[in-house]
């Protein structure tokens, strides 16, 4: 069975109450369950998680790709500073879909920036929680296409 990683970073748990302006009114409870819901759909394995701390989304990159596990990161604002996240990826192998919420490009400049969008497969941002999705059936593309992990 395809399985896929869920990696949310820091202040994501705030979502709902956070700058809702900016990331939409959805807390990360619902956006996980929107995806679980679709996940189910599509006969994939969902694995969420969240944490504010660096170190804990290293391993937990780490562990995805030495699974062969898909890996929808939403880096929060390591995207734009984690040069740890970056090597997690290209260390691991993990096929890491990045995705933002809001659209960062029309944001301030440090937001244009991404350390890890070039060892990630591809990049989906500004689209709000739909991009969850997006991003999701990209990867289970992907993960199809790249076969199970080798021995
Ligand atoms: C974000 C964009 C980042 O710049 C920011 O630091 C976040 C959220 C987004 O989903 O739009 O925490 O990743």
């Amino acid at each position: 069975m395809t399985s896929i990683h869920l990696l949310n970073g820091p202040n994501l748990n705030l979502l709902g109450r956070r700058e809702p302006q900016i990331y939409g009114g959805d807390t990360l409870a619902d956006i996980e369950a929107m995806l679980q819901a679709h996940a189910g759909q599509r006969g994939v394995a969902l694995t969420c998680r969240q944490s504010n701390h660096e170190g804990e989304l290293v391993s937990w990159i780490q562990e995805a790709g030495l699974a062969g596990a898909g890996v929808l990161l939403n880096a929060g604002a390591y995207t734009h500073t984690s040069v740890a996240l970056r090597d997690a990826i290209a260390g691991s192998g993990a096929n890491v879909v990045e995705i933002h919420l809001s659209n960062v490009y029309a944001r301030e400049e440090f937001r244009h920036k991404s350390l890890i969008a070039p060892v990630c497969r591809g990049v989906i941002c500004g689209f709000g929680k739909t991009g969850y999705i997006l991003g999701f059936d990209a990867l289970v593309a992907l993960v199809a296409l790249a076969g199970p992990p080798s021995a």
